[in-house]
C-alpha cells in the first residue's frame, strides 16, 4: 500500500467524528487534503448537513472553497467542535511537531480553539522522541530575523532559514519567516518551547505540547486511535 492510501484511511476515519451542524477545523498538507476531500463527499452524499470550517492556511482555504465546504470566521465561530490536522512527528505522549508544510501558526490557532484536535499521520510520523526525523519550524519575524539564529543555537537547535524555490525567503500566510531548527532528539519539549517562546521575536514554533485529544495512524495493518490519556 503506498503511502498516500495509508493517509486517505487516517483521514476517513477522522472524518467519522464529524456531526451534522459542527464548525470544523481543516489542517494543512497532504493527510489533511484527504481531509477536505472526504468532508466534501459527505456533504455532497448528505451524510454531512450545515457544517461549516475555518481552514488554517490560504491553499486549505482554495481548497475548501474548490470543493464546496462552506467556511466561516472566528469572529462567528470562536470555538470549534473539532479540528483533524496532520503532523510530522508524534510521540507516545501524543506531542506533535508540525509546520513543515509553513502552516503552524494558523494551525496552532485553530487547534487551540477547538474542542478536539484529531491528529491524522502514516505510521511513519510515529517517534519515540521528537526533533529525531523532522526538523522544528519556528515561525519568525522578517525583522531582525538575523539575530534569531545564534539565539537559538543556545537552546540546542541548528537553525536554518527556509528558501522558497525562488531561492528568496520563505514567507508564510502570516508574512513571516520560517527557521528549521534540527536537534539531537529533543528530550524536554515543553521546557523547549517555554525557551523558544521566550525570544523576542519568535512568533511560534511547531511544537503542538498535550492538544492532540486523538492521533489517528494508518499503517499496513490498518489504522489504530490514540487516545490521551
Ligand atoms: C503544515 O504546516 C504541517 O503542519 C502539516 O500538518 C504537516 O507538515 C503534515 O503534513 P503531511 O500530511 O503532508 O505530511
Amino acid at each position: 500500500m503506498d503511502v498516500s492510501e495509508l493517509k486517505k484511511m487516517a483521514a476517513e476515519k477522522a472524518v467519522e467524528g464529524i456531526q451534522s451542524g459542527m464548525a470544523v477545523g481543516l489542517g494543512t498538507g497532504s493527510t489533511a487534503f484527504f481531509v477536505v476531500e472526504a468532508v466534501a463527499r459527505r456533504i455532497r452524499e448528505g451524510i454531512l448537513k450545515d457544517i461549516v470550517a475555518v481552514p488554517t492556511s490560504v491553499r486549505t482555504e482554495e481548497h475548501a472553497r474548490k470543493v464546496g465546504i462552506r467556511l466561516t470566521t472566528f469572529e462567528s465561530h470562536p470555538t470549534l467542535d473539532i479540528t483533524i490536522d496532520g503532523a510530522d512527528e508524534v510521540d507516545p505522549g501524543l506531542n506533535l511537531v508540525k509546520g513543515l508544510g509553513g502552516a503552524l501558526f494558523r494551525e496552532k490557532i485553530v487547534a487551540a480553539a477547538s474542542k478536539k484536535f484529531i491528529v491524522v499521520a502514516d505510521e511513519s510520523k510515529q517517534v519515540k522522541l521528537l526533533g529525531t526525523k523532522a526538523p522544528l519550524p519556528v515561525e519568525v519575524s522578517p525583522f531582525g530575523w538575523e539575530v534569531l539564529p545564534a539565539k537559538l543555537e543556545k537552546l540546542g537547535a541548528k537553525p536554518v532559514l527556509r528558501k522558497a524555490d525562488t531561492g528568496k525567503a520563505y514567507v508564510t500566510d502570516g508574512g513571516n519567516f520560517i527557521l528549521d531548527c534540527r536537534f539531537n532528539g529533543i528530550s524536554n519539549p515543553a521546557e523547549l518551547e517555554r525557551g523558544l517562546k521566550s525570544v523576542v521575536g519568535v512568533i511560534e514554533t511547531g511544537l503542538f505540547i498535550g492538544m492532540a485529544s486523538e492521533v489517528i495512524i494508518a499503517a499496513e495493518g490498518g489504522v489504530k486511535v490514540l487516545k490521551r490519556s
